[in-house]
C-alpha cells in the first residue's frame, strides 16, 4: 500500500504505458491525474479509470501548459512521463535539421520541462520516472534521432538524480510493448511486425503495458532506487538476431 493516498501526475497517461500505470496506481490507492494533448483521448481514458482519477489537457510542446498543470496540481508525490509521439524512421541524409530537432520535442524537451515545473512541488520521498527505449543502446538504421532522444533521456535521468536529490529520478528503458503507439501500422503487417520483434527477444514475446506499469510502481515505491535506468525488454538487448 506504499502508494495509498499519494498524488501522482502521469503525463502521457491517456494511452499505452501511462494509462496502464494510471490504472495500477489508482488500484493501489493513489490519487492520479493523467495529462495528454488530445481532449477526446483524455476523456476516453478517464471513462475507464476510477472516479478518483482526474484529467488535464496538456501539450508538452508548450511549457506554459506544463507550468499551469503543476501550478494547479500543487504538492505531489510522483511524476511519470510517458508522453511520446510516433517518429517515422528517416535517414539523417534526408532529414532537415529543424525536423531532427523537432523529433526530441515531446520525448526529451517535454520531459525536461515537466521535471523543471514539477520538482519544486514534489514532497519528501517522492520521485520522477522518465521513459527511454532499447533503441538508446541498440539502434537501427534510420532511427538515429530516436536513439539520441532515448540516450539523452537516460543521461538526463542520472544528471537530475544527482541534482535534485533527495527527490529520486529514474527511467524505464522499454523494449517493444503492445500499445496504441503501433496503431499507425495497419493489420496484418502489425501482427507480423510484433511476431518479428518477439523473435528478437530472449523471452520470445512482446511486452504488455501492464509490465511497464509494474516497473513504474516499483520505481515509485522503492525509496532506495535513484539514478537507475530499468530495462524491461524481454532480453532484447542481449538477444542475437
Ligand atoms: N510502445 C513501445 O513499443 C515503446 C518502446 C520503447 C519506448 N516507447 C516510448 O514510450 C513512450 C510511451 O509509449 P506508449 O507505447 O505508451 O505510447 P502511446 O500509447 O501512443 O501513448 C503516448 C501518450 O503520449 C501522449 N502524448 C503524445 N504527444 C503529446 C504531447 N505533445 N503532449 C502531451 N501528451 C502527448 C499521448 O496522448 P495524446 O495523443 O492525447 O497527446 C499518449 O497519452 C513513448 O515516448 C514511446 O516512444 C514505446
Amino acid at each position: 500500500m506504499a502508494l495509498s493516498g499519494q498524488r501522482i501526475v502521469i503525463i502521457g497517461g491517456s494511452s499505452g504505458m501511462g494509462l496502464a500505470t494510471a490504472r495500477a496506481a489508482a488500484a493501489a490507492g493513489a490519487a492520479v491525474t493523467i495529462a495528454s494533448s488530445d481532449p477526446g483521448r483524455l476523456q476516453a481514458a478517464l471513462a475507464e479509470l476510477p472516479d478518483t482519477c482526474a484529467g488535464a489537457v496538456v501539450n508538452t510542446r508548450n511549457e506554459a501548459d506544463i507550468a499551469a498543470l503543476f501550478a494547479r496540481a500543487g504538492e505531489l508525490d510522483h511524476v511519470v512521463y510517458t508522453a511520446g509521439d510516433t517518429v517515422r524512421p528517416r535517414p539523417l541524409a534526408d532529414l532537415p535539421l529543424d525536423a531532427a530537432r523537432e523529433m526530441l520535442e515531446v520525448r526529451f524537451w517535454g520531459a525536461v520541462a515537466a521535471v523543471k515545473h514539477a520538482a519544486p512541488r514534489i514532497r519528501p520521498g517522492g520521485s520522477v520516472v522518465l521513459t527511454s527505449g532499447t533503441i538508446a543502446v541498440r539502434p537501427v538504421p534510420g532511427a538515429a534521432l530516436a536513439a539520441g532522444a532515448a540516450a539523452a533521456t537516460e543521461g538526463l535521468t542520472r544528471g537530475l538524480a544527482a541534482e535534485l536529490a533527495p527527490i529520486r529520478v529514474n527511467a524505464v528503458r522499454a523494449g517493444a510493448i503492445r500499445t496504441p503507439l503501433w496503431n499507425s501500422v495497419p493489420e496484418p503487417q502489425r501482427a507480423a511486425l510484433f511476431a518479428a520483434l518477439a523473435g528478437q527477444t530472449l523471452t520470445k514475446s512482446i511486452g504488455e503495458a501492464e509490465q511497464i506499469a509494474a516497473a513504474h510502481l516499483y520505481l515509485m515505491e522503492n525509496h532506495f532506487v535513484t539514478g537507475t535506468v530499468l530495462t524491461v525488454d524481454g532480453g532484447a538487448i542481449l538477444a542475437r538476431s
